[in-house]
């Protein structure tokens, strides 16, 4: 049993190529190591943060194809041809992101050790779509911890967000509508004598006009 132990050979690195913030990274890992491992050791992107290492905590969350998930329980082999995402690539150049400017707003963190993972995971929240009210905010953030307590600000910074893309939803549907209202008024007062757009449509969609 003893020589069988020690004539176990360990795998050996094997070629890993990750997208990580929209760059292309190609690494040798040994196939057991984690996400977040390889983010903090290989990548030196020490903004995820690990806390736990044991799925509990949620520092470690990061944005896998738009879904937040713990880096932690993650081996990174599994993640090749995914977009993952990490709170050094949510802002835009110098422009923060509407969450990270919300969390400066509502001093939404005391030592900062869990706000990457709440940003983070806010951001896949978001992305689900399920959180309508407040406390679904609270119950669906309930994998991320912070140990200062900080969790009544994360959570406005997390529901003033919500509402800003709420209201510009209001907004962009509403100059949609107001543009396709300008532009049937221009359709049938612009070309005096043209046929409305509809009509048109119905006319070739019966085949009644030539496109030669
Ligand atoms: S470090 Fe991953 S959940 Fe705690
Ligand atoms: S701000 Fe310190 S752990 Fe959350």
């Amino acid at each position: 049993m003893k020589n069988s132990v020690q004539n176990l050979q360990l795998p050996e690195s094997i070629p890993v190529s990750l997208n990580v913030n929209g760059q292309q990274h190609n690494l040798s890992l040994q196939p057991w190591v984690s996400l977040l491992d390889t983010l903090r050791e290989h990548l030196h992107l020490t903004g995820t943060k690990k806390g736990c290492d044991h799925g509990q905590c949620g520092a470690c969350t990061v944005l896998v194809d738009g879904k937040r998930i713990n880096s932690c329980l993650t081996m990174a082999v599994m993640k090749e041809g995914s977009e993952i995402v990490t709170i050094e690539g949510i802002a835009h150049g110098d422009t923060l992101h509407p969450l990270q400017q919300a969390f400066i707003e509502h001093d939404a963190f005391q030592c900062g050790y869990c706000t990457p993972g709440q940003i983070c995971s806010a951001i896949g929240l978001m992305n689900e779509g399920k959180a309508n009210t407040l406390d679904d905010v609270k119950e669906l953030m309930s994998g991320n911890i912070c140990r200062c307590g900080a969790y009544t600000h994360i959570n406005e910074a997390i529901m003033q967000v919500k509402e800003q893309e709420a209201e510009a939803a209001i907004l962009l549907k509403n100059t949609e509508a107001s543009g396709l209202h300008e532009v049937s008024e221009r359709d049938e007062t612009s070309v005096p004598g043209a046929p409305a757009r509809e009509a048109e449509l119905v006319t070739e969609a019966e085949g009644g006009a030539s496109h030669e």
